[in-house]
């Protein structure tokens, strides 16, 4: 898709999403936003791709949050809203049945932090800055901060990073496990590019069973989360991957995998 504020391309296997509104360090409005949700759609869609990345456009911004200046007219009822919108819209991309790679170019702040924790897998330049810095503002993060954060860094380290509004940078960042990895600035997408490429290589169907697998986990107690697991497993046996994946290591050839 061609957006005024977002792009997808495809390149074999792999999707790549921009968000592209440098003028506001792509700052997500409710535009974007809608943007954002027709590309995941897009990629869901297409079955020739098999890993999204979202990136931001430009050498500053991955995102720099939500839209400051719609939201400082914004009324209870609007503020709930764009809530809703925005965490509707990470929603989307944390249960597309694809994996989903944040490539985290800059600034992921606020909004652009919660965007990139709605992927599967963050990927950091050297030069990202990463935080929630909502309460300098006089408000909460709204798009799933106060909720995914403490998921994935532990409840004490995201009330400091919330309570204070500290944004780390990217090695800060790793070691608390808030992104899986920093890479040079100069070597980011193609890192990224890399590991999408890898992934989309693998069992397709088993890479989303997966994905669901894990997501669905971690929202339930282990003894769920296990039955879940497998009841997935055995249906891993009614695809054609399984066959293609266990004949091929079996005859010592390269599987080649149709995603069915
Ligand atoms: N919303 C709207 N506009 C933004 C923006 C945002 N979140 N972030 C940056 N911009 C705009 C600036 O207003 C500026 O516009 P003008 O050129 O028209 O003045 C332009 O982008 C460039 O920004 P700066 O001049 O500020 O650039 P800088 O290099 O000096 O600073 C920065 C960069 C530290 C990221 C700074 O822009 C900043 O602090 N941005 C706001 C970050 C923030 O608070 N994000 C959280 C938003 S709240 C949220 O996301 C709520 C939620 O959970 C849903």
């Amino acid at each position: 898709m061609n957006g005024e504020f977002v792009h997808t391309a495809r390149e074999a296997t792999v999707t790549i999403l921009t968000i592209d509104r440098q003028s506001a360090l792509n700052a997500l409005n409710a535009r974007v936003l809608q943007e954002l949700l027709a590309g995941v759609r897009e990629f869901e869609a297409d079955p020739e791709a098999r890993v999204m990345i979202i990136t931001g456009a430009g050498e500053k911004a991955f995102v720099a949050g939500a839209d400051i200046a719609a939201m400082s007219k914004m009324s209870v009822r609007e503020g709930r809203e764009f809530a809703n919108l925005g965490q509707s819209v990470f929603s989307a991309i944390e249960n597309t049945p694809k994996p989903v790679i944040a490539a985290i170019n800059g600034y992921a702040l606020g909004g652009g932090c919660e965007l990139a924790m709605a992927c599967d897998i963050r990927i950091a330049s050297e030069k990202a800055k990463i935080g929630q810095p909502e309460v300098n503002l006089g408000i909460i993060p709204g798009f799933g901060g106060t909720q995914r954060l403490p998921r994935l860094v532990g409840r004490g380290k995201a009330k400091e990073l919330i309570f204070s509004a500290v944004a780390l940078d990217a090695a800060s960042a790793e070691k608390i496990g808030l992104v899986d990895a920093v890479v040079p600035a100069d070597q980011l997408l193609a890192k990224v590019r890399e590991l999408a490429a890898l992934i989309a290589s693998k069992g397709p169907v088993a890479v989303s069973l997966a994905k669901a697998a894990i997501n669905r986990g971690l929202d339930v107690d282990l003894q769920s989360g296990l039955a879940y697991e497998a009841a997935v497993f055995g249906e891993c046996f009614s695809t054609e991957d399984q066959r293609e994946g266990m004949e091929a290591f079996l005859s010592k050839k390269k599987a080649e995998f149709k995603g069915k």
